[in-house]
């Protein structure tokens, strides 16, 4: 079985930090998106893997590299645009022949694993097998309603009166009968060549088309907001480790890790949470639930639940919450008078400041 991992894609909803980089390449516990993807799927033992990649290609290449420490050999597929994921497997056919494969939305976490649901795929094989997850809202979504069997009766794409809870999540089992189906389709009303119209039609034409239901831990970070929940819940799990230097007067509570060659000086940490490589932390309090990366300096700061990423320094700002802070940012008091706030802030920013 071979894999294709989808990271090419617009990322609109992760502005403004979509603008510099990849949203696949979004630290969560410290760790790029797509390399918990990459580990996920490697765990099942697939061992060639092809990467759709945009505009970002460069970057997530040389980030991930040619998949060696992954114990697996990657191929990068460009895309163009974002035509859909369907036109994802159609570019990819070259590279997919007539092997099985799985495929994974490169923004998608599933940190439980899914070998479970591959054991059941390669145990009945049918043409496409689909992940689903109950929802409470399934409107957002590509909903799937199944039979007594949990054979695939029909895939409606974001329903306005969903007949099932059952979101289609991103991952998805194909045999090579799929691209028939991707050949068949034709673009949606946004112009974008839906898988969800793929299997659709393999359906209609009276395929075997499956589910399986996922009671796991599931997350699109396509959004802030999810980016910073995966965050929390990958950092519960970490084991702590202190590789870096604490000082006397520092105190680490539960769940930390200060990787190599950081320093936490005069400072208070509560896990979980994860001080990166070469980081300082002085006289400043961090955690529940933050990752700092690598290189960054925190001076008198108080920060929770966020993500402060690589090279970004804050300093002398005393109740930061819920945030995601972008490369090489640089917060800190007034240079000029004190009793101004000055913002030198990108497109699409958001900026949430204490009443
Ligand atoms: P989405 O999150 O559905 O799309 P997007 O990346 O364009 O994001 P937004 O809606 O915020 O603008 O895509 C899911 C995954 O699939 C994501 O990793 C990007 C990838 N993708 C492609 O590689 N090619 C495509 O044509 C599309 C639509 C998505």
């Amino acid at each position: 079985m071979k894999a294709l991992v989808l990271s090419g894609g617009a990322g609109t909803r992760l502005r403004p930090f979509s603008y510099s980089m990849p949203k696949q390449l979004i630290p969560i516990a410290n760790k790029p998106v797509l390399e918990h993807v990459l580990e996920n799927v490697a765990a099942l033992g697939v061992t060639e893997i092809g990467v759709i990649v945009g505009d970002w290609g460069d970057e997530i290449e040389e980030a991930i590299g040619d998949g060696f420490r992954f114990g697996c050999r990657i191929t990068y597929i460009p895309q163009e645009k974002p035509l859909g994921l369907a036109h994802c497997v159609a570019l990819a056919r070259p590279f997919l022949g007539d092997d099985d494969f799985v495929m994974y939305l490169g923004d998608n976490m599933l940190p439980d694993g899914i070998q479970d649901i591959a054991d059941e795929f390669a145990a009945h094989r049918p043409a496409a097998q689909v992940v689903v997850h109950k929802v409470p809202d399934p409107t957002a979504f590509g909903v799937a309603e199944l039979d007594e069997n949990g054979a695939v009766r029909r895939l409606v794409e974001k329903p306005k009166e969903p007949r099932s809870d059952l979101a289609l999540i991103g991952v998805y089992f194909f045999t090579p009968a799929i691209h028939e189906a991707v050949d068949s389709i034709a673009p949606s009303a946004r112009g974008e060549l839906e898988i969800t119209d793929a299997i659709q039609w393999l359906v209609s034409s009276g395929a075997d088309v499956r589910a399986s239901e996922y009671d796991g831990y599931w997350k699109d970070t396509g959004r802030v907001d999810d980016v910073l929940a995966c965050n929390h819940k990958l950092l519960d799990d970490r084991a702590p480790g202190v590789f870096g230097d604490v000082d006397g007067s520092s105190e680490l509570i539960g769940q930390v890790t200060v990787e190599v060659g950081a320093r936490v000086v005069r400072s208070r940490i509560e896990g979980p949470a994860v001080i990166g490589a070469g980081s300082l932390v002085e006289d400043s309090q961090v955690g529940p639930y933050t990752a700092i990366g690598r290189r960054c300096t925190l001076r008198a700061t108080r920060l929770a639940d966020s993500i402060v990423m690589d090279d970004a320094s804050i300093s002398k700002v005393p109740g930061l919450h819920g945030s995601l802070i972008g490369r090489s940012a640089v917060i800190g008091p007034s240079e000029h008078e004190d009793s101004h706030h000055r913002l030198v802030v990108g497109d699409h920013t958001r900026i949430e400041v204490a009443a």
